[in-house]
């Protein structure tokens, strides 16, 4: 198991997430709210983004302008990311894992800081299969919250919100 202090580089997890903590359904995201691609493309442009093998199919191609690293059990492990991405990233240079549930679930205990866009709106039918694991206060430090009210074509309020793991 790779320890915190062996990584350079500061390890964030990026994801929206309902009041529940819903990720998605049927391998797709629950909601489209355009402000947070937007969000989600100015955070992570030029950087290595990490995700899992039914993430990055859900996605369909790699995101232009980051590095993709695709775990799978018959390829690479989020350990073997994270030994790569030590041996190549600049110094505090922020890498992301970028979903979905079972790697968020892993890369939880190993992770510096998580963006996290808390979406209250209704599920759609159906409601949600996976989840983002528990964020735990006595853990997380809330140190940045932008609420909106609504997007220009998104009816529901929804927040962008940064944690910082607290000093031990
Ligand atoms: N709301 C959000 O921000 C957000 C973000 C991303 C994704 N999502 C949603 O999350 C859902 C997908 O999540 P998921 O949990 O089903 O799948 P996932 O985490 O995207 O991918 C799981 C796959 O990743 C590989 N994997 C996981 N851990 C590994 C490890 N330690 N070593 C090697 N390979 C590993 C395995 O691939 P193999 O089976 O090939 O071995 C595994 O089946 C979708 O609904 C998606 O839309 C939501």
């Amino acid at each position: 198991m790779l320890m915190k202090t062996e990584k350079p580089f500061v390890l964030a997890l990026i994801a929206v997430i309902g009041p529940q903590r819903e990720l998605g359904a049927n391998n797709n995201l629950l909601w489209h709210i355009s402000e947070d691609l937007r969000h989600f493309k100015a955070l992570t442009m030029g950087h290595t983004i990490i995700m899992g093998r039914k993430t990055f199919e859900s996605l369909g191609k790699p995101l232009p302008g980051r590095k993709n690293v695709v775990l799978s059990r018959s390829g690479l492990s989020l350990e073997q990311a994270l030994v790569q991405e030590k041996a190549q990233a600049e110094e505090q240079a922020e890498v992301f894992v970028v979903g979905g549930a079972e790697v968020y679930r892993q890369a939880m205990n190993l992770a510096d800081r998580l963006y996290i866009t808390h979406v209250q709106a209704p599920l759609p039918e159906g409601g949600a299969d996976v989840f983002f694991p528990e964020i735990d206060p006595l853990v997380w430090q809330e140190t940045a919250r932008d609420d909106q009210p609504r997007g220009a074509t998104f009816p529901y309020p929804f927040s962008f919100v940064t944690y910082e793991r607290r000093p031990e």
